[in-house]
């Protein structure tokens, strides 16, 4: 038989990848972080100066990526030709051409087998846009993670602030917009919810509160 999976899809900011990380070690399943892979697609092209219009390229970098995840002090960082990218990947610039490549259905294709072979006893959590309609269809457990733009924007900014980097709190709810509107009206995998999915929104309910809604449905159904 199958092992298990959950997934937690849903738009960037709406802590998605907290809950994935929370219950990943509750459960001592493995977890599938899979907007990392468009993030390392991404960064793999900009660092060889790839057009990210030149799909057959971007194709070809996603199914040849060297990449491997490490686990240290609780934290997985990424890897990409050996190097530690884990903070690369998460800049602006990163984001936003992640959207783009992730746009394109032959990067899509190229990444799906990759996404799938995490999958193993005890079980995966795994994060994203699509793991519930496209990657991982038979779940037993599906969440959609939502939370208003204005919400999401601000939890980044605090982040930011945070780490001391300065932003626009505008700037940032103009490109959560952007992205949103690219994840939703993509012809490939679109951002939704599966049909079988619980929706959770996390304006109003807390991180610990999303945890229990979901961990309620995972002793019910796995
Ligand atoms: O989740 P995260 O913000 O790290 O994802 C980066 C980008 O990768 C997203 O903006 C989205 O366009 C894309 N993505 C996707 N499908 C997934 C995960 C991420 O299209 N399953």
């Amino acid at each position: 038989t199958k092992a298990p999976v959950i997934t937690i899809d849903g738009p960037s900011g709406s802590g998605k990848g907290t809950i994935a990380k929370l219950l990943a070690d509750k459960l001592g399943f493995a977890l599938l972080d899979s907007g990392a892979l468009y993030r390392l697609t991404a960064l793999a092209a900009l660092n060889a100066d790839v057009d990210l219009a030149d799909e057959a390229r971007l194709a070809d970098i996603a199914g040849n990526l060297d990449i491997q995840f490490a686990v240290a002090n609780n934290e997985v960082s990424a890897l990409l030709g050996g190097k530690d990218v884990s903070r690369d990947i998460r800049m602006e610039r990163v984001s936003m051409a992640a959207s783009k490549v992730a746009a394109i259905p032959a990067v899509r294709d190229a990444l799906l087998q990759r996404q799938r072979d995490f999958r193993a006893l005890p079980g995966l959590v795994a994060d994203g846009r699509d793991m519930g309609t496209t990657v991982f269809p038979d779940a037993p457990v599906k969440i959609f993670l939502t939370a208003s733009a204005e919400e999401r924007a601000r939890r980044r900014y605090d982040q930011l602030q945070g780490r001391g980097v300065s932003v626009s709190l505008r700037d940032l709810l103009e490109d959560i917009r952007a992205r949103d509107d690219r994840d939703m009206n993509r012809a490939a995998s679109p951002l939704a919810p599966a049909e079988d999915a619980l929706v959770l929104d996390s304006t109003s309910i807390d991180i610990n509160g999303v945890l229990q809604k979901v961990l309620e449905l995972v002793h019910q159904r796995i």
